[in-house]
């Protein structure tokens, strides 16, 4: 059995040997992968990360709030308001302060139990344009002092901001028409005048209006909404839509969104797109553009289920004198393709975009 074994002198060598071979195997591995290693870091550590893990991209710079629109910042990447107290002539100061509270609190002034005049449902312009028409996205006035006056297809004439502000007084207040030389009108254009005098005339200011919102591939579902509106919306709107009065009986705590107290069928909010961006990054109350809540589909169902209850209807002949103009949501016809108002309403949109191409 001891002549089988290879003697002791045999056998350090061959450890020797071993030895030496493995050596330089790690050094050659070395000499090969060191370059790799300095200068492919990213690569290498891609490879020990799990398959499904993206990198993160870094996020937009968070905006800063505007505070009663009374302080101005030249760092955030959106618009903010001209400081309200940067105006130096005391007349023209009380006057935006006035067109300020106008749109924060307008029933109080012009609604059904208004103190100055009683000409709209008791919304406020500010249901709609939050912050007083300040905030990013939500539907704030940032672009209104440096466009206008301007073109617009729906009317298929110049308006001016007066005019565009009794639009909204005609439809989304579902009221009428405040006089051109009134206190109160007067004192509205300056302060929307005066906010956006930051912004460069014909230029539009970065997160003003609403923010963009994808089609579905599919038509928004009333059904499908309700659940949605049920979960996510009824506690402060209320499960008849006709939201919350205070108990002043002046203003409301939780506006109506449908019923005879809520914006008309002539409203920019009565088109879905319209509703489905501005409740996409404002509602629930809280969210913002960068923190939505609700998902896509979410958004345009409920959208759908509100759009579909009953509200005041305006009668508007004299709307988009050219139907070739028509946005493609427009609930009414005629139009100038073949597609029915139940798909001008709630879509699908992409097949009526692809044939507005051709
Ligand atoms: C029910 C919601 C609602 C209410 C209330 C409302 N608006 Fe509007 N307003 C809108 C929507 C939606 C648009 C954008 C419509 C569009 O682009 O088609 C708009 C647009 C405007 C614009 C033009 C903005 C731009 O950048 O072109 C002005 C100015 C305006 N509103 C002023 C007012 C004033 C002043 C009040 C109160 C007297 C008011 N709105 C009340 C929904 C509302
Ligand atoms: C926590 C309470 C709350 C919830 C939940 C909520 N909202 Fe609102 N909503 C409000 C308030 C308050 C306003 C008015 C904001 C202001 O005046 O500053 C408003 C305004 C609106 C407006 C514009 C004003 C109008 O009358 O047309 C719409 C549209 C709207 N909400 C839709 C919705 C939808 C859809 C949901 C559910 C996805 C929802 N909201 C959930 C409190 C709420």
């Amino acid at each position: 059995m001891e002549t089988n074994q290879p003697n002791n002198k045999e056998q350090g060598l061959i450890k020797m040997i071993q030895r030496m071979l493995n050596l330089i195997i790690v050094l050659v591995a070395f000499i090969v992968l060191l370059p790799l290693v300095i200068y492919n870091t990213d690569t290498i550590s891609s490879w020990f990360k799990p398959a499904n893990q993206k990198a993160v991209t870094p996020s937009f710079p968070e905006p800063k709030k505007s505070d009663e629109a009374s302080k101005e910042s030249t760092v955030s990447a959106f618009w903010q308001p001209k400081a309200m107290d940067a105006v130096a002539d005391p007349a023209l100061k009380e006057q935006v302060y006035y067109g300020r509270e106008l749109i924060a609190h307008t029933a109080k002034y012009l609604g059904p139990n208004g103190s100055v005049l009683q000409i709209t449902n008791g919304q406020n312009c500010q249901n709609c344009h939050l912050q007083a028409g300040t905030m990013a996205f939500g539907n704030n006035y940032g672009s209104v002092a440096s466009t206008y006056p301007k073109y617009r297809a729906r009317s298929g004439t110049s308006e001016n901001i007066y005019k565009r502000v009794n639009d909204c007084f005609e439809r989304s207040l579902n009221g009428k028409a405040l006089d051109t030389s009134s206190k109160e009108m007067q004192a509205i254009v300056a302060y929307i005048n005066h906010i956006g005098s930051n912004v460069s005339k014909g230029e539009k200011a970065v997160g003003s209006g609403l923010k963009d919102l994808a089609f579905l591939d599919r038509a928004a579902d009333p059904m499908k909404g309700k659940l949605v509106y049920e979960t996510k919306c009824q506690s402060c709107h209320q499960a008849n839509g006709e939201g919350v009065l205070n108990p002043d009986n002046i203003e409301y705590s939780f506006p109506p969104l449908w019923g005879k107290h809520s914006f008309n069928d002539g409203a920019g909010l009565y088109r879905i797109t319209n509703f489905a961006k501005y409740i996409k990054y404002n509602m629930p109350l809280g969210v913002t553009h960068e923190n939505p809540q609700l998902t896509d589909e979410e958004a345009w169902d409920v959208s759908a289920y509100v759009l579909a209850q009953s509200r005041p209807h305006i009668a508007v002949p004299k709307d988009w004198p050219d139907i070739t103009k028509k946005p493609i949501d427009h609930p009414f016809g005629p139009y100038a393709d073949s597609f029915s108002e139940k798909q001008h309403k709630y879509g699908p949109f992409k097949p009526i975009v692809e044939k507005a191409k051709k």
